[in-house]
């Protein structure tokens, strides 16, 4: 049985969904472009110090010390971890928030399985991508698929250090290496949503395969923390 309130929401989620088919022809250009850029251009950036707010690799080829170093690379990618366009899908504690200011989801959504509550699934409204509205600034964002980050991968609102030592750990990171987090961070649909996050909202600094080199930097000096 639904609960009213449900009920008023799903009805709501269908209307949206038909100003949603309303305007699809609408579509955000961004969208469009596939992910995954990030791989053949891990090396460019030779002779670059930042790019779009964002530090490269080179920028740190100066500090010679290993753990040093590291460390301020991962601070560096903390920046874009901690981002609202990545933190509003890796909340520690409830569901997803959104816009700049990560404020509660809109309507409020509780962590399901990580595809939303098993009678509103996230796909309910976010589709395989980027939709603009038709009467107003703003869009709904969308990628396939579309789904909030396990709660052990949950981390808005933590310290570069915090965050360091979670991304690492493989028993919250959901068994990744390093070499897989190189991976992730190079290559994901999600990770690369955070650049094309569609009409109204400000992308993460730098560009996905900044962040892939950075991340590969990082984990080249040896993966250390910031204090
Ligand atoms: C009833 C429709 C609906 C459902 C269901 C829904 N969303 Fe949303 N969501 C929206 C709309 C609409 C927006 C855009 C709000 C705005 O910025 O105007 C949004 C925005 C977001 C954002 C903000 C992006 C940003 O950086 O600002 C995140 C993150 C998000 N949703 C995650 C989820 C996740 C994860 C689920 C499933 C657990 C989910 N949503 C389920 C309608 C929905
Ligand atoms: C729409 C929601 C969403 C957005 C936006 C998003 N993520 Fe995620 N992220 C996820 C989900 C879901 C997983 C778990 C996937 C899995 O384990 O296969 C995840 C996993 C990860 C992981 C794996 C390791 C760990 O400990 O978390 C990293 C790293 C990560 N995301 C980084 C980012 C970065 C960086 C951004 C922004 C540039 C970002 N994510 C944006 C949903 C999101």
């Amino acid at each position: 049985m639904l609960r009213p309130a449900m009920t008023k929401l799903l009805t709501s989620a269908c209307a949206t969904l038909l100003l949603l088919a309303a305007c699809a022809e609408k579509g955000d250009e961004t969208a469009h472009k596939d992910g995954h850029d990030g791989a053949h251009k891990a090396a460019d950036y030779a002779g670059v110090m930042e790019l779009k707010g964002l530090k490269t690799p080179a920028s740190f080829s100066s500090m010679t010390d290993d753990t040093e170093r590291a460390a301020a690379i991962f601070t560096e990618m903390s920046k874009v971890l901690l981002h609202p366009r990545c933190s509003n899908c890796h909340p520690r504690y409830g569901g997803p928030t959104q816009g700049d200011n990560m404020e509660p989801h809109e309507p409020p959504m509780v962590r399901g399985a990580g595809l939303g509550p098993d009678a509103m699934g996230c796909d309910t409204c976010h589709g395989k991508e980027n939709v603009a509205y038709a009467s107003m600034e703003g869009s709904v964002p969308g990628a396939e698929p579309w789904l909030l980050a396990p709660e052990s991968m949950g981390w808005a609102g933590a310290t570069p250090a915090e965050l360091c030592v979670q991304i690492k750990d493989e028993n919250l990171n959901g068994g990744r290496s390093l070499e897989d987090l190189i991976e992730h961070n190079t290559v994901d649909h999600l990770v690369n949503w955070a650049w094309n996050p569609g009409e109204g909202r400000t992308p993460a600094p730098g560009e996905q395969a900044l962040f892939g080199a950075l991340t590969s930097a990082w984990v080249e000096a040896g993966a250390h923390c910031p204090a």
